[in-house]
């Protein structure tokens, strides 16, 4: 088993319909594990009818302002972990979690930022917010949208803010209930002024694709946090190379990676036939992942040395390979060696 043990400290019901869960490491020694960056989320294992299953739940809280961390869960129709989550977990229950990932976030929390949440993609947004205003310099555009007032995730807190940095912080809520559907010649016209930040964009899909057309062609770099149901159950622990087919000849002797995670670095044999996640992990590398399915960019490494092969990717874009950036669980070894970072 690859999980953490998270305790839930609190359950703080923010609207009819979420629910926010205060976590913090049920093992004390596990503290570091649970380091994360503004803007990433946590990978859950939820009880499923045919055994388990995971959902990934954005952290809505600072690492640079909260002790604790938090995820706000709204319930989705038939949804299976946004209902278990709502209807059965209450404060002292322990979940398992994965490492904290993602990479939806800033690179600087300098940088002058405009943001664009629908509904519940607020939370990895509050994150971002919350730590640009507490730990950086920039200035802040939200844009809000929301069906009405009674479903707005977080007003006070959004209130609190404004009032406190009304300098550097700007919120623009788009109410269904008043004006309407959010529409992309809308968004772009809220977006104009504000080409020169760095764009985030969370929300349900269509939101977020008419948000993304509203920016294109701006010269915005937009950053899009799209979510997914697992197919598989992440939290098993990978099974070693097929015997028979290290034993054919075909797999030829295995390569080597260098590996820098959390300021140490390893090095390791890497099993021509393994993906590269499964060499580190079964090697005790604590190496961040969700999906495993090269979908979610939870488990991206950037190369430094040597190259690699993806059996897939629906993730990493054209600049993001430019820089380097590979999926631990997808790269197979395309040379004898291997030399990639966590830590960039
Ligand atoms: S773990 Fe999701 S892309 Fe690799």
């Amino acid at each position: 088993m690859t999980g953490l043990k998270a305790r839930v400290v609190e359950v703080v019901r923010e609207t009819a319909d979420a629910h926010s869960l205060v976590l913090e490491p049920a093992d004390g020694d596990d503290r570091d594990r649970f380091r994360y960056k503004p803007g990433q989320f946590l990978t859950v294992r939820v009880p499923a009818p045919d055994g388990w299953a995971a959902r990934c739940y954005s952290l809505c809280s600072s690492p640079v302002t909260d002790d604790r961390l938090k995820v706000t869960v709204k319930r989705v129709e038939g949804g299976l972990g946004s209902n278990w989550i709502c209807d059965n977990v209450t404060a002292g229950d322990v979940l398992e979690v994965l490492r904290p990932s993602g990479t939806f976030t800033p690179p600087s929390l300098d940088a002058d930022l405009l943001l664009l949440a629908g509904g519940s993609g607020i939370t990895p947004v509050m994150s971002i917010l919350k730590s640009c205003l507490a730990g950086g310099s920039g200035s802040v555009v939200l844009v809000y949208a929301n069906r009405d007032e009674r479903s707005v995730i977080f007003a006070d807190e959004l209130r609190a803010l404004a009032a406190e940095h009304g300098e550097r912080l700007t919120v623009v809520h788009w109410l269904e209930s008043v004006q309407g559907l959010p529409t992309e010649p809308g968004i772009r016209a809220l977006a104009r002024a504000h080409t020169h930040r760095e764009a985030f964009v969370c929300g349900p899909g269509p939101f977020m694709d008419l948000t993304a057309s509203a920016l294109t062609g701006l010269g915005m770099n937009v950053h899009i946090e799209r979510f997914f149901s697992l197919a598989a159950d992440p939290f098993e622990t990978p099974e070693g190379p097929d015997p028979e087919e290290a034993a054919d000849g075909d797999a030829g002797e295995p390569g080597e990676i260098e590996v820098e995670l959390d300021g140490e670095t390893r090095t390791l044999p890497w099993p021509r036939s393994e993906l590269l996640l499964d060499t580190l992990l079964r090697a005790g590398v604590d190496a961040p992942f969700s999906c495993r399915e090269g979908s979610c960019a939870a488990c991206a490494c950037v190369v430094l040395e040597g190259e690699a092969v993806m059996d897939a990717n629906t993730v990493l874009d054209e600049r993001d390979l430019a820089d380097g950036l590979i999926l631990a669980c997808q790269a197979r070894p395309a040379g004898d060696r291997l030399k990639i970072t966590y830590d960039g």
